[in-house]
């Protein structure tokens, strides 16, 4: 089964508490990502786990690999079930994050690495000095990930099929999170999502874990929009 996840994009606890009342049973996986984090600090994450829910913790872990093993040890004390790191940290640090991560045996966070952001493009990678296409930098760092500890990726759902393809004989038996954002259902409003599919489409693309935000949020009736997405997630997999 895919997991669908509401990414929490609101600015403060309040703005927390009025979406979890709204959503109720509806929705019980939630992501946390920097601003909310940055404004609230990791009671946030304990407040939405007493609320009864899960925990997606967005927080792009990119450092030296000491420091992302200490981070991820804060973060696995907090009871996150999903965390972030930049594959583009290298090796050490992303052994470094799976190696802390375990530590917390079965209540340890999976590590997601995100590969190449969607904001970038093949111009700021060749300003990085990257010569490699795109495609062929994010499945080399997607591979760095899976190779090195890491649970799974943060991709477009244009590109998980291509990432299944060459993640999961990588990971040789074990199993790969795809996490994938730029979801919208059928005549949703494609907001500043530029390579988007459906929800069904995902899945059926091999999107392990879905994260919609405005879909969601922004709905007239949050509840059914959350529903109606779950049911084509269910259906498409049926
Ligand atoms: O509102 P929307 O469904 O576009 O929200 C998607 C969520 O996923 C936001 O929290 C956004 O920051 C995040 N995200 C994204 N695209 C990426 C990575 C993360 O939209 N490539």
């Amino acid at each position: 089964m895919a997991e669908l996840i509401v990414a929490l994009d609101v600015p403060n606890k309040a703005a927390v508490a009025k979406t979890l009342a709204t959503l109720g049973d509806a929705v019980d996986f939630y992501k946390i990502g920097l601003e909310l984090f940055t404004a609230e600090g990791p009671d946030i994450v304990r407040l939405v786990r007493d609320a009864g829910k899960r925990v997606f913790l967005d927080l792009k872990l990119h450092d030296i690999p000491r420091t992302v093993e200490r981070a991820v040890r804060s973060i696995g004390g907090l009871g996150a079930e999903l965390a972030t790191i930049h594959a583009s940290g290298g090796k050490a640090m992303i052994r470094a994050a799976a190696d802390a991560a375990a530590e917390f045996g079965a209540n340890a966070p999976k590590i997601l690495a995100v590969t190449c952001l969607t904001s970038l493009d093949q111009g700021d990678l060749d300003d990085l000095g990257v010569s490699r296409a795109m495609p062929a930098q994010v499945e080399a760092l997607g591979l760095l990930a899976i190779t090195n500890g890491a649970d799974g990726i943060v991709c477009s759902p244009k590109e998980v099929a291509a990432m299944n393809r060459v993640l999961i004989p990588a990971a040789q038996g074990r199993p790969v999170c795809f996490i994938t954002p730029g979801v919208r259902p059928a005549g949703a409003a494609v907001g500043d999502q530029k390579r988007i599919a459906t929800p069904a489409g995902a899945v059926r693309d091999g999107s392990t874990h879905l994260v919609v935000g405005r879909p969601i949020l922004e709905a007239p009736d949050p509840v059914a929009a959350a529903r109606a997405i779950r049911a084509e997630m269910d259906a498409a997999l049926a």
